[in-house]
């Protein structure tokens, strides 16, 4: 199994940000995680599409080959900042079904700008659409935190709910992600895997610590041998 690292920039220093980006990229990062927060759909605010697109040129590995950025989008609505995203840079973009009217129209629209598209489901969010949209859906995200905040605690559930996912995901037969967001650390991020989950968000358990590649390189020896 081809498995990601997507650090979360939440918790990087934000006075700071492009080192940080070149940082973690230095130490191995497959996807950097852009958590989008708005005040209206999750109680708290971080960064736009202007930081994405400031952002973007840092996130090339020091071969050239471009770090794909990972935008995890927590706002109500989703279409037009969606767009906004796209044309900053954005290469993945998940959001979460419960912030949009119309689900499969949004997915269409992330698509048809050129990104991989997906779909984020809260700890207590059925997943039920998924027979409905998995032919549009590239990630599949699974909140393992309640959104908003980094330095949570995983919420045990996810696990059972990823094993679900990755059912309907290999019973599709198409290449879709499976990712897990909140509370993902060195002493658990085998669990997660086990359950089925294939890319690993993981904020504080990285930025946290002053040795970001050491953090990843234990998260890789945890993953030896999974699946
Ligand atoms: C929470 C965000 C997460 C968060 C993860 O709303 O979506 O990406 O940054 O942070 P940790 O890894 O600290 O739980
Ligand atoms: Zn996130």
């Amino acid at each position: 199994m081809n498995f990601r690292i997507a650090p979360s920039l939440l918790s990087a220093d934000f006075a700071r940000l492009g080192e940080e980006l070149r940082n973690v990229i230095a130490a191995g990062a497959d996807w950097i995680h852009f958590d989008v927060m708005d005040n209206h759909y999750v109680p708290n605010l971080t960064f736009g599409p202007m930081v994405c697109q400031a952002l973007k040129k840092y996130a090339v590995r020091a071969d050239g080959q471009p770090v794909p950025i990972d935008v995890h989008l927590m706002v109500q609505p989703v279409d037009a900042l969606a767009l906004d995203f796209a044309k900053a840079g954005a290469d993945i973009i998940t959001f979460h079904p419960d912030a949009s009217t119309h689900v499969d129209r949004t997915l269409q629209l992330i698509r048809g700008a050129g990104c991989r598209a997906g779909l984020v489901f809260n700890p207590a969010l059925p997943i039920d659409l998924l027979e409905w949209t998995i032919d549009k859906v590239d990630v599949v995200l699974l909140m393992s935190v309640n959104p908003g905040f980094g330095g949570q605690s995983f919420i045990d559930s996810t696990l059972r709910k990823a094993e679900q996912v990755r059912k309907l995901i290999d019973a599709s037969g198409r290449d879709i992600r499976l990712e897990i967001d909140g509370g993902v650390k060195v002493d658990n991020i085998r669990r997660v895997a086990d359950a089925g989950a294939d890319t690993f968000v993981a904020g504080s358990a990285i930025f946290g610590q002053p040795d970001y590649r050491a953090v990843i390189d234990a998260m890789r020896a945890e993953l030896e041998g999974a699946r």
